[in-house]
């Protein structure tokens, strides 16, 4: 075998198990294999999971904070400006240097596969190209799909459509859009219209920005359904962060279940971009702005989590572990309860990989080897403690590790180790 790790925990409380790779897939999975490895891994119990999927991520804006400014607001929209002024500035080795850098970050913390948005209102497609470049020059490590995204809109930015068309035929992977961003109700709608014809036209998948604000009366949720239905897109298209429809009316948010059924969309939400974004023009009491992430999953309804921006102009943190927008979703989406823990390790594994279109993403014979070892034995550890990810595996190669640091106290003369684990041992 290429690869044995002995002592895996699949989820927390089962008993190990030993899960054996060969040619880049899982090829035995059993309590105690009777094979060698020519790599042998001791998971010692810790809590293996299939690797992290990044399904929301701006990669050509990453690792920019304070250029040319700080947004000082604090608003989704002061973001926007500030983001098309440090655009003039973008050069090609610009882009491919801070992707490079985040994608590094990420894939310590154990993703594989992303999912990048890349702004295409830009007439010589500079990041774009920068990013297709990136793709190829990570891959088969790192998976990484492009959006072609009309920061700016598509009919409300000159040449709007073309642009999205020529992101798409230079290479990009899935068709974006921004409804609510352009100038009128009108627009919007267009907007959706025009994205989901061309995925539909050119076989790709569709992920827009859809609703991200605290306006009530932004309902492209609604049209991006229908058209999915009426395209027969089922499956294949995103709403990605969909904030608005925290502030809808119930009756209004109920019926609309009906339709992001049928039309098996998918979500993403962001919790640690909208948790600064949103709510900026509200007096106490004041919305946060996340999707009705509860109601969704009750409904059947797939639901991944973003981190959306590391060091951006709209989020100045980061460093690009999802695990870390999944502890903030806990408290941000009163995600507390045990099996909510848990639902938020698949929804940065498992359901952000359905995102993506990736269907074969779990840890069984004959699924690809991508996975990683927590330095934790539950998901319920991992999440609390942000665990380290001990081994990061992709294509059934370790292509990532983390050494944990150690703490000590002195106490009573001597050196005592302290774990964050109560009951001894990790
Ligand atoms: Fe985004």
């Amino acid at each position: 075998m290429d690869l044995v790790v002995r002592r895996a925990r699949l989820t927390g409380g089962a008993e190990p198990v030993d899960l054996a790779v060969q040619d880049g897939r899982i090829a035995l999975l059993a309590p105690s294999l009777d094979v060698r490895g020519r790599v042998e891994l001791d998971a010692d119990g810790r809590l293996v999971t299939p690797s992290l999927v990044e399904p929301h991520i701006h990669l050509d804006a990453v690792l920019t904070v304070g250029q040319p400014r700080y947004n000082q607001s604090g608003s989704l929209f002061e973001g926007i400006e500030i983001w098309a002024e440090r655009v003039r500035s973008l050069t090609h080795e610009d882009v491919k240097h801070r992707a490079h850098q985040a994608l590094r970050w990420m894939l310590v913390h154990g993703v594989t596969h992303v999912r990048t948005h890349v702004d295409v209102c830009d007439p010589s497609l500079t990041a774009l190209r920068a990013l297709l470049e990136v793709k190829r020059e990570v891959a088969p490590t790192v998976q990484v799909q492009i959006v072609a995204f009309p920061q700016q809109g598509i009919y409300s930015f000159p040449d709007g459509e073309r642009l999205v068309q020529e992101a798409v035929r230079l290479g990009a992977d899935v068709v974006g859009g921004i409804p609510h961003y352009e100038w009128t109700r009108e627009y919007g709608e267009r907007d959706v219209k025009f994205a989901l014809k061309l995925a539909a036209e050119q076989g790709l998948l569709a992920d827009l920005h859809c609703d991200e604000t605290d306006d009530d009366q932004s309902r492209f949720l609604e049209v991006l359904c229908a058209e999915t239905i009426r395209l027969g897109l089922q499956g294949r298209v995103t709403a990605s962060h969909t904030t608005a429809m925290h502030s809808y009316n119930n009756a209004y948010a109920y019926r609309l279940l009906r339709w992001i059924r049928h039309a098996g969309v998918h979500f993403i939400t962001n919790p640690l971009d909208n948790a600064v974004l949103q709510g900026r023009f509200d007096a106490y009491p004041v919305r946060r702005g996340y999707t009705r992430i509860k109601e969704l999953l009750a409904n059947g309804i797939n639901v991944a989590v973003g981190h959306d921006s590391i060091m951006d102009p709209w989020y100045p943190l980061g460093v690009g572990d999802p695990l870390q927008a999944a502890f903030v979703l806990v408290h941000y989406g009163h995600m507390s309860g045990y099996e909510e823990i848990r639902e938020l390790v698949r929804m940065v594994t498992t359901r952000a990989a359905r995102c993506l279109g990736l269907e074969d993403h779990r840890i069984e014979p004959g699924a690809p080897a991508n996975f990683v070892v927590f330095d934790a034995t539950s998901e319920f550890d991992a999440i609390r403690t942000l665990a380290p990810r001990r081994w990061v595996v992709a294509g059934g190669r370790v292509v990532a590790r983390t050494d944990p640091s150690r703490s000590f106290v002195r106490l009573d003369g001597g050196e005592e180790e302290v774990t964050f684990h109560p009951h001894g041992h990790r």
